[in-house]
Parts: C-alpha cells; sequence; structure tokens
C-alpha cells in the first residue's frame, strides 16, 4: 500500500506519521507515505495557488493547475487501480467500513484542502471522490488526511502485533469493545469486576460480549438498533446491565 499526499503542508502529515504505530509501521515498510507540496506546481516564482472566488464572496480557493499537476506527478508513481480521494466536508463520512474499503487499495492518492476549498473543475477532471471526517469544518485536510492514514494502516497486515488486537475493537463488527482495566485491582475505592480476575475464561468472554452490548446500547442506541441478538441473548443483556448498575 501506498499513500501520498498533496498538500500546502506536507511537515504536517510527516510530523503525525512519524510518531507511534503508524512511524513504526513506515520504518518497516508495511506502507509508503509520500507528500506532494502542491505549491511546487504553482507555476509563478511566488508559489502562489489560490485565488479569488468567481461570483464573489469572501475567501481564496485553491487553484485548478497546480492540484492538476501535482496529481499527475503522484498518479505517475502509483499502480493503475490507486483510488484519489479529496479531503471535505461534503464528503462520505469515514467510518470503519470506508476504512476497510480503502486499506484494501493498492495505492491511495489523498488531496487536502485549504483556504476556502479546491476549484471544482479539477476535482471533477480526477474524478476524485470526496472524504469527510465528521460534520464540522477544518482549516485544512491535513488532519483529515492523517486520520485516514491512521486508521487505514492499523488494518493492514502486520502492522498491529497480533490481529485480535484490532478484531475485538470498537465498530469492528458494528458494537462498541468492553469496559477495559489494568493494575492496581483497587483504585481509589474501585475496583476490577470481579469475573475478570477470576481466570475463568468461558466467563470472562461471556462478560466481555455482553458487556460491549451494553456499552453499544449506552453510547450508541443507533449501533445497537441495527444488531441482530435474539431473545436469550437479550435477557442475558438485561442481565448485565442491571449487574452494572448495582457496581455504580
Ligand atoms: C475551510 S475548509 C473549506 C470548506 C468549504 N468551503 C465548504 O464549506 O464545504 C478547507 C479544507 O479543509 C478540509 N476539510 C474541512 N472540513 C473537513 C472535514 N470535515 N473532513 C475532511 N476535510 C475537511 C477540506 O480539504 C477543505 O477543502
Amino acid at each position: 500500500m501506498k499513500i501520498t499526499v498533496l498538500t500546502l503542508f506536507p511537515e504536517l502529515i510527516r510530523t503525525i506519521a512519524a510518531s507511534s504505530i503508524t512511524g513504526r509501521a513506515l520504518a518497516d515498510g508495511r506502507f509508503a507515505l509520500e507528500t506532494v507540496q502542491i505549491r511546487d506546481f504553482a507555476g509563478n516564482r511566488y508559489g502562489k495557488v489560490d485565488d479569488s472566488l468567481y461570483g464573489g464572496g469572501t475567501g481564496l480557493l485553491m487553484q485548478c493547475e497546480p492540484v492538476w499537476q501535482a496529481w499527475l506527478s503522484a498518479k505517475e508513481q502509483m499502480p493503475a487501480d490507486a483510488r484519489s480521494l479529496v479531503l471535505s466536508p461534503k464528503g462520505r463520512v469515514l467510518d470503519q467500513s470506508l476504512v476497510d474499503e480503502l486499506a484494501a487499495a493498492p495505492g491511495l492518492i489523498l488531496i487536502c484542502g485549504h483556504y476556502e476549498g479546491i476549484d471544482e473543475r479539477v476535482l471533477e477532471a480526477i474524478g476524485a471522490e470526496a472524504v469527510s471526517i465528521g460534520d464540522y469544518v477544518l482549516t485544512g485536510g491535513e488532519l483529515g488526511a492523517a486520520v485516514l492514514i491512521d486508521a487505514v494502516s492499523r488494518q493492514l497486515p502486520g502492522v498491529l502485533p497480533d490481529e485480535s488486537a484490532w478484531r475485538e475493537e470498537s465498530h469492528m463488527d458494528g458494537r462498541l469493545e468492553c469496559r477495559q482495566y489494568t493494575k492496581p485491582e483497587l483504585w481509589r475505592g474501585r475496583s476490577v469486576p470481579e469475573v475478570l480476575r477470576s481466570g475463568h475464561h468461558a466467563r470472562i468472554a461471556e462478560w466481555r460480549l455482553l458487556d460491549g452490548l451494553a456499552e453499544t446500547l449506552e453510547y450508541r442506541p443507533d449501533l445497537f438498533a441495527g444488531l441482530d441478538l435474539d431473545e436469550d441473548c437479550l435477557c442475558r443483556l438485561w442481565e448485565h446491565i442491571g449487574e452494572r448498575r448495582r457496581e455504580t
């Protein structure tokens, strides 16, 4: 997997991606990351890549030609079936199913807007798919690209030490993960649920399943509504929720 980011702020992408698990994955060659400075394709000696809006309005818009040239230069170095995405608040909202889909692509070109965004014509010419990281407006696409790179790269083979590390995490199968605890066993009067200290694998697995469902119901009733749970599972879940309430 190769990811190339077209941006006016390559240092932002490189700084974020160089840390933690992403940084290690890059160092180990689990995926490749390149940045392309759109300003290098400005075609003028000032590096100017934006201009005022037709029809009036405040702010500046990134112009077609520098983005187009930057994209062509990235495309040349990419597998033919790489996907081109533009970060945009109008786009398909990034969720785990989109992350999984993108992690299966041979390459991604991420285009980051700034100012008022990017002239529509170049996005049409590229056929860029718009992706949003949520229903709010950021100053630029770089943080969105960094979020996408983080979420996608941890799905790639060998990036996390063990597949179970992410298979059981929230959103992997439309539900949230159970509550989690580490040492000490007792912290300021609050103890770790007894079952997790019991060493009884079957009871622990059952607790994890039910607690994940309880978390989903509490925090994301919209996700819970989409789960297909039989009557027996629902009965065990209500019992578990009763125990959670007694705990607190
Ligand atoms: C200030 S925004 C432009 C917003 C645009 N004028 C609009 O109202 O749709 C500048 C850039 O930030 C990025 N951006 C802003 N919000 C985003 C979001 N929610 N998800 C992904 N990228 C975003 C995009 O690349 C966008 O071109």
